[in-house]
């Protein structure tokens, strides 16, 4: 363990917990673990080999990936544990037997679960089933991980998130786009969409960002002209216009979302030290301009980077005790 005066944080007591969307985590939680997140960072990987030194984490998935899969491996071995990898045909929840069936046989042989599915219903049926921690590593409905190392990394560009205007320029509908807003206002961000009418959140859905932003002021505005979505905004953040599994929608997509597009110009209407993020894979001259996403302002191989710190940060709270750490 660490050198340092042990203070546990009541706030960080996640052992045994599933992490499924973001808001599984209250706020002092959320804040607990990007706390964590940044002591580990600043740690070499050697002095953390002990961390969950034995244990022993599934990645199942169904989906492709760069990112998520090599952070949490990395991050597993840094902390001295190992990481079982299946993917495709090997693993797809429901489809060899039921999610219920699946989740009880890897209860008895692993420490965590880690899960990349399209079938958001199928993984909260696998977590309900499941006596070990089951992680979301990307669902139709919600991609916290990534949201994790979102706010961490705003946090660090930052100083603070609370206060800060985020916009979401394009398909406000997409799981990353969710999880980043519910992040964004828990920790007291402002997020303002901007999207045309077919690609907005649900009302029920701003409504619930409104409730959830509420305690730590946070707030959600949602508009169709992406300059006012991006005007005076900290940092302005897109992603792909067609999410995996949604290549159907692509022309579709593709026609209404160009006016979305993150350029020199509509980063013009953002505050001159905004920041540009993406979570990654990118298309250039699609959804961001080359100019933009390779330019000064863009921090997304810091997002790509801070993957790993937060799940590790992660790992250690659904796992231990959390003992030890100053945070
Ligand atoms: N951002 C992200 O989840 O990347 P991968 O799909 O490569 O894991």
């Amino acid at each position: 363990m660490y050198a340092v005066a042990p203070a546990p944080s009541p706030a960080l007591a996640l052992a045994g917990r599933h992490f499924l969307k973001v808001d599984d985590l209250c706020a002092p939680e959320l804040r607990g673990l990007l706390r964590l997140a940044r002591f580990l960072k600043e740690r070499p990987g050697r002095e953390q080999s002990t961390l969950l030194k034995g244990r022993t984490v599934a990645l199942l998935f169904e989906k492709p990936s760069l990112r998520t899969r090599v952070s949490f491996e990395v991050a597993l071995t840094h902390l001295g544990a190992k990481a079982l990898f299946a993917q495709g045909s090997e693993f797809a929840i429901g489809s060899r037997e039921t999610p219920e069936d699946a989740a009880r046989v890897l209860s008895r042989y692993v420490d965590a679960v880690v899960i990349r599915t399209h079938d958001h219903a199928g993984l909260e049926r696998f977590a309900r089933a499941a006596a070990v921690p089951v992680i979301n590593a990307l669902s139709a409905e919600s991609h916290p991980c990534q949201a994790i190392a979102d706010v961490l990394t705003l946090g660090e560009r930052f100083g603070e998130v609370a206060g800060l205007r985020v916009a979401y320029v394009g398909d406000g509908r997409n799981n990353v786009a969710a999880s980043l807003a519910q992040a964004a206002v828990m920790l007291g961000a402002t997020i303002c969409f901007g999207s045309p009418p077919t690609h907005r959140p649900s009302e029920t859905f701003l409504a619930q960002l409104g409730r959830l932003g509420k305690p730590a002021g946070g707030s959600v505005r949602a508009f169709s002209n992406p300059a006012r979505a991006v005007r005076g905004a900290d940092a302005v953040y897109t992603d792909v216009w067609t999410s995996m599994g949604e290549e159907r929608y692509r022309e579709r997509n593709d026609a209404m979302l160009r006016p979305y597009a993150v350029t020199e110009e509509l980063m013009s209407y953002a505050a001159p030290h905004a920041a540009f993020m993406h979570c990654l894979p990118a298309h250039r001259g699609e959804e961001v301009s080359a100019e933009v996403i390779d330019g000064p302002q863009s921090v997304v191989f810091d997002q790509a980077e801070n993957r790993m710190h937060a799940q590790k940060a992660l790992l250690v709270a659904l796992l231990t005790e959390c003992k030890g750490f100053p945070i």
